[in-house]
């Protein structure tokens, strides 16, 4: 077991002058689980890729535990990689695909047999291990994959993508197993997806990267409630965060014909940066609804600045039912253009199609972004 230092590790391709991953400092604690996110091309390949030794490292060192392997080749860095397409060799079995390494390494062939046994059972793969590859399942492959990682008890595990060649179904239950089993097994591993949900759900932290830089690293909790910038606030979250741009007035933001109160330091801050309008972002379970005219609700939540109906009017598009609740899929004129809102309403309770909603904000769940920057202006 041991820690992964990424010491501002930067990555600059050959015949590129921008850098692939620039100056990533990650500092991952022994045992931790590591989600490293962002979208296609934003380098989260090539951070795992520098950790493994299989990318070189142009600038700044990476370390496990306290070596520095930031020059050293894959085979000496005691780490195990878990690949997409899982790499299993076709014409071996399960067993031989499982203590593979443990051959090349010259351990004797019983203690393979009983490392790979014990891995077999942890993986429900017992019955499987004289069959070939091409006789396994989707997810049983993705099972052989692990079970040869397992089996070399490294340091480090690296996964990169691990499921996404399975169904949607089996993805969500294979990674339940996956987080469970790293939490028994401990060892500290640094896991890839572009799947935020995903993300969210396996790791201890995660770390969005976007265009090769660092945005976030953070439990998946406060990822949510406290987004450092507007990529982070609609990347994170599912459906994803309504921002929506709008102006700043005295002691908060108009929000449609109401007035939503905003903490004294954020607008300073905004006005220190010279904006008049903010971005405000406002996850769909954080709206209220507000009757038409103005409601108790309203009046209690938000100075009604006219006699038009309190809030924000969005008009109803789309009603997704899931039951417990439903989204509003919906639009409203924000600034003269039509900004599409995303707002969760109680599932007993979903508006027609055609109607309109009035909402506004739930105070203390209001983000509030610098237009100019990008930056977390709110606490
Ligand atoms: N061998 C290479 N030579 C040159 N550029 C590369 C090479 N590999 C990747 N890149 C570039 O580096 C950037 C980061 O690529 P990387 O594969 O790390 O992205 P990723 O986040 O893993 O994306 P995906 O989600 O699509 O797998 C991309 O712009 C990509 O085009
Ligand atoms: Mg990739």
């Amino acid at each position: 077991m041991a820690t992964v230092t990424f010491d501002k590790a930067t990555r600059i391709y050959p015949g590129s002058t921008k850098p692939a991953v620039d100056q990533l400092e990650i500092d991952i604690e022994d045992g931790e689980f590591l989600v490293l996110v962002g979208p296609s091309g934003c380098g989260k390949s090539t951070s795992l890729r520098m950790l493994a030794g299989l990318e070189d490292v142009n600038g700044g060192a990476i370390r496990i535990g306290d070596r520095d392997v930031t020059h050293l080749p894959p085979k000496d860095r005691d780490i195990a990689m878990v690949f997409q397409n899982y790499a299993l060799y076709p014409h071996m079995s399960v067993a031989d695909n499982m203590g593979f390494a443990l051959k090349i390494a010259g351990v004797n062939k019983a203690e393979i047999r009983k490392k790979v046994e014990e891995a077999a059972k942890i993986l429900d793969l017992t019955e499987y291990l004289d069959r070939k590859p091409k006789a396994l399942s989707g997810g049983q492959r993705q099972r052989v994959a692990m079970g040869r990682a397992i089996v070399r008890e490294p340091q480090v595990f690296l996964m990169d993508e691990p499921l996404s060649n399975l169904d949607a179904k089996l993805r969500v239950s294979t990674r339940t197993q996956i987080a469970s089993l790293q939490r028994r097994l401990g060892i500290t591993t640094v896991y890839v997806t572009h799947d935020q949900v995903e993300a969210m759900t396996m790791g201890d932290r995660v770390a969005v990267l976007k265009d090769g830089l660092l945005q976030q690293v953070d439990s998946p909790r406060n990822m949510y409630d406290r987004p450092v910038n507007l990529f982070v606030a609609g990347f994170i979250g599912s459906p994803a965060m309504n921002l929506i741009e709008v102006p700043i007035t005295d002691g908060g933001v108009k929000f449609g014909n109401s007035v939503v109160p905003v903490s004294r330091e954020a607008l300073s801050a905004a006005a220190d940066k010279g904006d008049t309008t903010v971005h405000v972002g406002v996850r769909p379970e954080h709206f209220d609804i507000v009757e038409l005219g103005g409601g108790e609700a309203a009046k209690s939540l938000s100075k009604n600045t006219s006699d038009a109906p309190a809030g924000l009017a969005v008009s109803v598009n789309v009603v997704e039912e899931l039951g417990a609740d439903g989204y509003v899929y919906g639009s409203a004129e924000v600034g003269g253009e039509h900004k599409d809102l995303v707002v969760r309403v109680n599932g007993r309770a979903v508006p027609e199609k055609g109607t309109e909603l009035h909402v506004v904000p739930r105070p203390g769940e209001l983000h509030v972004f610098s237009t100019k920057t990008g930056e977390r202006l709110s606490d």
